[in-house]
């Protein structure tokens, strides 16, 4: 057989092999270019031309190019171990002042009858950031967003030092209670580390707060609310992506654990 006759149009063998050869690189160049990145939802990928470049990597600069801005505010304090951590006196004696217009609430000493949050003993860097979270829209409370408005940073770190200062909940010890799976050893399969890595009672991870003796209410109210992102104040989505791994089951328990007095 020669050579000629081989690469002939004549040869249907030679005929038929090309031609699927070029059926199958026009089919994975449709496929490849046209329709996964049509597929997209994504800005870029919109038009087929658009979906043709950003296949092959083509820059495309004349899309429109502005940054992509997020809606959601977040935190902008940042947290430091040595946050706040030596008050002096006369901060307190402040904080004790101004810490007259939040006693309805908060009560007297820190400790609230009315379901919002304790404050007495709760660590300095964490009633400082939240205030300034308050502030800045970062975390959005009907009831404490006007209580903020005026408070000048040095306020804020006064009625921090002041708080941190106050005994906390007296006789809170959730320890002698059965401890839920969920606080002692997380969810590991769901990525849940276990609560107390963070909110231990012996250690913090700085920013977290003190969670022992407060209402369960207050606590399965945050816990829903990171879930559902309607609080988005936790500085890397730390404890967004713990709540939204949790089950109802594991949030009431985890409330109810940390509430629990003897
Ligand atoms: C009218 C009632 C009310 C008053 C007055 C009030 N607060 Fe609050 N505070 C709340 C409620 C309710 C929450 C819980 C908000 C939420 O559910 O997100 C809260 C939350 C907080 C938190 C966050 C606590 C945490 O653990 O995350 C801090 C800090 C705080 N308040 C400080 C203050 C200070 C300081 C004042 C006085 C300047 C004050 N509050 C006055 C009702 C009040
Ligand atoms: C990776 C560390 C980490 C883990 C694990 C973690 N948390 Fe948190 N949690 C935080 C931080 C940080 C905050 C404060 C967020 C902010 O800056 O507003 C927080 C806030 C909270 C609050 C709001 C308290 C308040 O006073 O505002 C609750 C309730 C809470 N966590 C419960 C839990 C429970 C229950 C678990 C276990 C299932 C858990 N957390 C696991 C880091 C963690």
């Amino acid at each position: 057989m020669s050579t000629d006759r081989l690469f002939s149009f004549r040869n249907r063998w030679f005929t038929t092999s090309v031609g699927i050869t070029l059926f199958v690189i026009v089919a994975a160049a449709l496929t490849g270019f046209v329709w996964l990145p049509s597929v997209q939802k994504d800005a870029q990928f919109q038009g087929i031309w658009n979906a043709i470049c950003s296949a092959a990597g083509v820059p495309r600069i004349w899309l429109p190019s502005e940054p992509v801005t997020s809606t959601l505010k977040t935190s902008t304090v940042v947290v430091t171990p040595q946050m706040l951590d030596q008050p002096e006196t006369l901060s307190v004696g402040r904080g004790a002042t101004l810490s007259m217009r939040c006693t309805m609430c908060h009560g007297v000493r820190g400790l609230s009858e009315a379901n919002s949050p304790n404050l007495a003993g709760q660590y300095a860097a964490v009633i400082y950031k939240q205030l300034r979270d308050f502030q800045s829209g970062a975390r959005v409370n009907a009831i404490m967003t006007p209580m903020v408005t005026d408070l000048s940073d040095q306020d804020m770190r006064d009625l921090a030092a002041y708080y941190a200062y106050l005994p906390r909940v007296k006789g809170s010890q959730p320890g002698s209670a059965s401890v839920p799976g969920i606080v002692a050893s997380g969810a590991p399969m769901r990525n849940i580390a276990p609560c107390a890595s963070c909110h231990g009672g012996l250690d913090n991870k700085v920013g977290s707060p003190w969670l022992e003796g407060e209402p369960a209410i207050y606590i399965r109210a945050q816990l829903q609310a990171f879930a559902s992102g309607t609080r988005h104040n936790d500085i890397s989505e730390q404890m967004r992506n713990v709540a939204r791994q949790m089950t109802p089951a594991e949030i009431d328990a985890a409330a109810r654990y940390y509430s629990s007095q003897p």
